[in-house]
């Protein structure tokens, strides 16, 4: 049975610096505030016009060329995001379009923080039953249009930004290389804990001027809650896919977690008893991208040389849904 290998890496985040000093023009915030409590201290916005499909599309070329591949050779696309450029069609024909790939399937996939992992679930069980041999996984997200930048939304808007990653997946015969296993949950009882009620296809009509006025169409989130279960749920999904494989937290050699907040991080590190170089983090420059973080972290790792051939990889991500993966990949 072939198995999926990660054969190129890629990410695009948009010029636009936001540091912490430019929200507090915004709204009622503090870079101190800011950095004790998530360690960010800048994000990126797309200027006004870039899409996500455009953000992938570069995060893609990028992950192409690292593979050595033309888009030609794409068999399939899975683009996960919770921030699509329209409510339908998914972005990820956007991306085929830009790509120039017509015919190729694009799935789009909802999974928020935890999109990037459910898909390459997806993409692993595709290359092993042997029904496609080359996808192309993207994560990508805008956040800055989406988020109330008044002292309202000072919660969550301090938090998110925006950026894509790619990784192109290939498969393989090669024994000890590429994804092992991959773990996906969810527990919808906590759908409203982080969500976006509106605009809704259940209410009637979708979205209107109360709604509007009362800033009800911006995400809201229990922050206090996320971060109780994040710090339980990412350390028991990294266990889970090691004891799948008989390994131990001692043999991981590069630990990506998804970037909500360097203390989840932190959290999570020591939990697993990992030491800091094994750890990689990054959002100090570009907050919360939700799909796109790990994507982007691992992109980073391979640019800096933290991973080397024969590594062991762990990712982990949570999020709202709630949702909660991991993978182990031998690199
Ligand atoms: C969001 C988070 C940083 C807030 O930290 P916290 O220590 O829990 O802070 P609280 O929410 O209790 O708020 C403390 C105070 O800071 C205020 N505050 C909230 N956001 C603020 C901001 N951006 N700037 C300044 N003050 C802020 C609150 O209004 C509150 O004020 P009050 O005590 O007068 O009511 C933290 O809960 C967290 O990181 N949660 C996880 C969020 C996450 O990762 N989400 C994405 C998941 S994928």
């Amino acid at each position: 049975m072939p198995h999926c290998a990660i054969v190129g890496t890629g990410f695009y985040v948009p010029d636009r610096v936001v540091t912490n000093e430019e929200l507090t023009h915004l709204m009622d915030t503090s870079d101190e505030w800011i950095v004790e409590r998530t360690g960010i201290r800048e994000r990126r916005w797309v200027p006004e016009g870039m899409s996500g499909a455009e953000m992938a599309r570069r995060a893609s070329e990028a992950a192409l060329e690292e593979a050595g591949l033309e888009a030609s050779e794409v068999d399939a696309i899975v683009l996960a995001t919770l921030s699509p450029d329209h409510f339908f069609p998914g972005t990820g024909v956007f991306l085929q379009r830009e790509l120039g790939i017509p015919g190729v399937p694009a799935i789009d996939l909802r999974a928020q923080c935890s999109g990037f992992l459910y898909g390459l679930s997806v993409c692993d069980a595709f290359i092993r039953s042997g029904q496609y041999r080359t996808i192309l996984l993207v994560g990508v997200e805008i956040h800055s249009t989406g988020l109330d930048m008044s002292t309202r939304g000072r919660d969550l808007a301090v938090l998110f930004g925006d950026g894509a990653g790619a990784v192109v997946l290939r498969a393989t015969d090669e024994e000890g290389r590429g994804v092992l296993s991959t773990h996906i949950h969810a527990d919808g009882r906590f759908a409203e804990i982080l969500w976006a009620e509106y605009s809704s296809s259940a209410r009637h009509p979708r979205i209107d001027a109360e709604v509007l006025a009362q800033g009800r169409h911006y995400p809201t989130m229990q922050g206090r809650e996320v971060f109780k279960h994040a710090v339980v749920r990412m350390p028991e999904a990294v266990m889970e896919a090691l004891e799948t494989n008989g390994l131990t937290t001692e043999d991981i050699d590069l630990l990506i977690p998804h970037q909500a907040n360097q203390r989840i991080s932190e959290m999570v590190r020591r939990r697993l008893k990992l030491p800091e170089e094994k750890l990689v983090d990054n959002i100090a420059r570009y907050g919360n991208t939700t799909a796109a973080t790990i994507p982007i972290a691992l992109a980073e790792a391979v640019r800096d040389g933290r991973l080397e051939r024969g590594d062991l990889l762990c990712m982990v991500a949570f999020g709202s849904g709630f949702t909660w993966a991991s993978a182990l990949v031998r690199w």
